[in-house]
């Protein structure tokens, strides 16, 4: 037996590659491969599924962005009318989610009853659990259809009003906003809805991507992967941060108050909510679609004030933090401007990204490893039990 064989000594541990030490939030990881999003933080590029976001917005529906980003193509028409019927005859909730959503103290948060009414879609899903491609296909379909239907519902028994029945017939945009009130929506709401849906549909492996696809990792299914990403989606440093951008704006009144507000902010080291991100170091593209629509709605209603706000805060967090307004930034003046309360504008970021948050899932599935890093232990060594009635 040679030297180095005789060291079978079971206090020395068998040689490892030495782990690798990640930075703070896994910045600059990459954790697995993926042909669903690439993201170009330097030049402020988006691409799904190979098509650029600038090509996208304004040429497909949402529908076909989810078509997309599940099958691997644009629909052809047949496809997407077929995807339209199999929308259509999901959208509206089972009896026992709508009699859990009546359960609720009306004052949960939105993002609450949707985690809650999401992981109650489980219950009855007939393909529950199977994680094959076509089982998770038809739940990625009828979670699409479904969230919405959810938050719109939510949204009018808080209030004391009934909800009202989705019409088939409509696009998820379409019919979210009419859900909300019952009045079929102007052309150019939807329009303007359906282009935010597009725009925040997809983007790689962010927290509640990452969420879903480490649930999805453990061989969980698609409903307990949705219902982690909206989790992870409702805090302000991710989703959430739309709703506090609008909050911002009202606290402030007018432009020169939201001017001397962020200073005060900067100067105090705080956060100011749709500014930064972790991958893009120039404009978030979407931002620059966000932006124009914020401006034009403005400007059809008449009232351009929170926009010209949202403006009025880009030089000064780009000179004193070298900081881009994010994809949150805009949605909120554009939202506020079409009506939308404030805090449905989270439950919005979901009802879009659920069409990425499936594709991912069903990536994960499909060619799984559970994700499972280690940690960098930081703890003490050595120490002893204590009778109970010894310990400090
Ligand atoms: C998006 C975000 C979470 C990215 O975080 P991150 O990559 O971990 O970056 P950090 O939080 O480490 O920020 C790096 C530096 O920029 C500053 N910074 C980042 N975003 C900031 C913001 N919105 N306002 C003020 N300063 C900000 C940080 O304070 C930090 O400064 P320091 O180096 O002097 O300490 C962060 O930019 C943020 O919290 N933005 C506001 C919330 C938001 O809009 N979220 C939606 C994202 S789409």
């Amino acid at each position: 037996m040679n030297e180095a064989a005789n060291t079978s000594d079971l206090s020395i541990p068998p040689a490892v590659a030495a782990p690798v030490k990640a930075s703070g939030g896994l910045q600059g990881v990459i954790a697995a491969p993926s042909s669903i999003c690439f993201i170009d933080g330097n030049e402020g590029r988006l691409v799904y599924r190979g098509y650029e976001i600038t090509d996208l917005v304004g040429q497909i529906s949402f529908e076909e962005t989810a078509f997309l980003l599940w099958d691997e193509k644009l629909p052809n028409a047949a496809e997407l009318s077929s995807l339209k019927q199999d929308l259509g005859s999901s959208i509206a909730l089972p009896p026992h989610v709508m009699a859990l959503l009546r359960t609720l103290p009306p004052k949960t948060q939105l993002m609450d009853a949707l985690r809650t009414a999401c992981s109650a879609l489980g219950a009855l899903d007939p393909d529950l659990l199977s994680n094959d491609r076509p089982a998770n296909r038809r739940k990625a379909v009828r979670l699409t259809a479904q969230l919405p239907t959810i938050v719109a519902a939510f949204h009018r028994l808080r209030g004391g009003l009934e909800p009202i029945a989705p019409d088939p017939k409509l696009s998820i945009a379409a019919n979210f906003l009419y859900m909300l009130n019952g009045k079929r929506p102007h052309e150019t709401l939807t329009r303007v809805l359906d282009a935010a849906l597009v725009l925040h549909a997809e983007h790689g492996f962010n927290a509640s991507t990452f969420a879903a696809r480490v649930t999805a990792a453990t061989l969980a299914d698609m409903h307990a992967a949705i219902t982690a990403a909206i989790a992870a989606l409702k805090g302000s440093l991710h989703g959430g941060a739309n709703q506090e951008v609008m909050e911002l704006l009202l606290q402030c009144g007018d432009a020169e108050g939201a001017e001397k507000k962020v200073r005060a902010m900067l100067a105090n080291k705080e956060k100011v909510p749709g500014f930064g991100h972790r991958v893009y170091k120039t404009f978030d593209p979407r931002a620059h679609f966000l932006r124009k629509m914020s401006r034009e709605l403005g400007e059809a209603a008449g009232n351009t004030k929170w926009y010209e706000m949202s403006e009025r805060l880009i030089p000064i967090l780009h000179d004193e933090k070298k900081l881009n307004p994010n994809v949150d930034f805009f949605s909120a003046s554009a939202y506020y401007t079409m009506g939308i309360p404030i805090d449905l504008y989270t439950p919005i970021f979901a009802i879009a990204r659920v069409a990425g948050w499936t594709a991912h899932v069903m990536e994960q599935h499909s060619n799984n490893r559970i994700i499972r890093p280690q940690d960098d232990y930081t703890g003490p060594f050595g120490l002893k039990v204590v009778p109970i009635a010894q310990r400090a």
